[in-house]
């Protein structure tokens, strides 16, 4: 075997990239915007959903995506914003750009995702404390792994408040057909270099109607009033994707299929050859509803039946020059939000002390994925 690194999740281009790329360049399109966003927006859009009830505006980040969905839902300052506490901080951050404060709400088992009894908890219980209902709803589907999202939502309409969904890793993901990003109000994606397509760097904000598509441009691009010169009523921001970039997104587009499929199959290879290995599991789609585009492969190591914690397995790993990585540290356990309300019942805690996430990149061999379970074997009991 080779000792060449695993890392955790690369990028993988298709080839049709440079053809887009050198369009721009071509037709002098090298500038922000362009034909280039333009057809990135409807592929993504189609790609949703064919009901034509979802439009796409690309972004420079992800982040960037949820911060402009919190602006349009007019979360202001002294508002508070419900946020699954097991996720990457830019689910949060964005929360406090608006000046705002984030309150967590925990994981449940099975999805590893928002739990929707918790969450009815934390909306009741942030009423009765502050008079005042939270302004929106943040549910993550992590690792690709849809959230109970038909509850989610179910509660939310119930509520009167709006959700916006972060899909950030789960494009191509879908909850009973659906795809994820098309539940709520708005919906986050991120192409950043790690994620299920990449434009080098980049995201997208999935609206549900016109006037959204047109107030996050607005916003993307500056705020500027209808006028021949420069003006500007309100605060705007350069959060808009670059026709370059938006190019590499349309290449990747065509093989974004093919990226869901060999994640997912890669998932089925380290599940059937760990299946029976004491005190290790993955996480696995809990039914036929739930069709995970698998982005991370992430398994719980339990230590008393294993024998090993999962930092053992990671310096393992680190040892056989593999990149793994622990699940998120949750939202409620950083510093940064150590006074922010949380509503759990000690689940993402848990995940984080024993789960870590495998090497899952569409480009990995078989020989590759053999080194990783060998890993898993050579630390495991006889
Ligand atoms: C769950 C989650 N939300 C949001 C983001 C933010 O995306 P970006 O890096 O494009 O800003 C990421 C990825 O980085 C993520 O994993």
């Amino acid at each position: 075997m080779n000792n060449n690194r695993i890392y955790l999740s690369l990028a993988h281009t298709g080839g049709e990239e440079q053809k887009y790329i050198q369009e721009a360049f071509d037709t002098n399109w090298v500038v922000p915007l362009g034909p280039n966003v333009d057809a990135f927006e409807k592929l993504l859009a189609q790609y949703l959903t064919d009901k034509g009830n979802k439009q796409v505006v690309a972004l420079s980040s992800g982040t960037a995506a949820i911060h402009l969905a919190l602006l349009q839902l007019g979360v202001k300052p002294g508002d508070e914003v419900i946020c699954q506490s097991f996720t990457f901080a830019a689910s949060a951050n964005p929360i406090k750009y608006v000046g705002a404060t984030p309150v967590f709400v925990d994981s449940e088992r099975d999805t590893w995702n928002m739990s929707p009894s918790l969450l009815l908890e934390a909306i009741h219980d942030r009423i009765r404390k502050t008079g005042k209902k939270p302004k929106a709803i943040i549910p993550v589907h992590l690792y690709g792994m849809p959230a109970r999202i038909d509850e989610i939502m179910r509660i939310a309409n119930e509520e009167g408040i709006p959700v916006l969904e972060d899909a950030a890793e789960a494009l191509g993901s879908s909850y009973k057909g659906q795809k994820c990003g098309t539940f709520g109000e708005f919906a986050c994606l991120s192409f950043n270099g790690n994620k299920m397509i990449t434009t080098s760097g980049g995201g997208a904000l999935v609206c549900s109607t016109p006037e959204q598509v047109k107030k996050t441009k607005f916003y993307a691009t500056q705020a500027r009033d209808n006028a021949p010169h420069y003006q500007h009523s309100e605060i705007g921001y350069n959060y808009r994707m670059s026709n370059i970039c938006a190019g590499i997104g349309r290449g990747q587009m065509v093989v974004l299929d093919e990226h869901v499929a060999r994640r997912r199959e890669i998932h089925k290879i380290y599940r059937e050859q760990l299946a029976g290995l004491p005190g290790i599991s993955l996480l696995e789609n809990p039914s036929s509803d739930f069709a995970s585009n698998h982005w991370l492969t992430c398994v719980l190591i339990e230590p008393e039946i294993a024998g090993y914690t999962r930092e053992d397995l990671r310096l393992a790993m680190e040892a056989a020059n593999i990149e793994t990585r622990p699940l998120w540290k949750p939202m409620h356990m950083q510093p940064v939000y150590a006074d922010a309300p949380f509503y759990g019942d000690g689940t993402s805690e848990s995940l984080f002390e024993k789960g870590l996430c495998l090497p899952s990149s569409p480009v990995l061999s078989s020989e590759d994925i053999d080194r990783v379970i060998y890993v898993v074997y050579s630390n495991s009991k006889p």
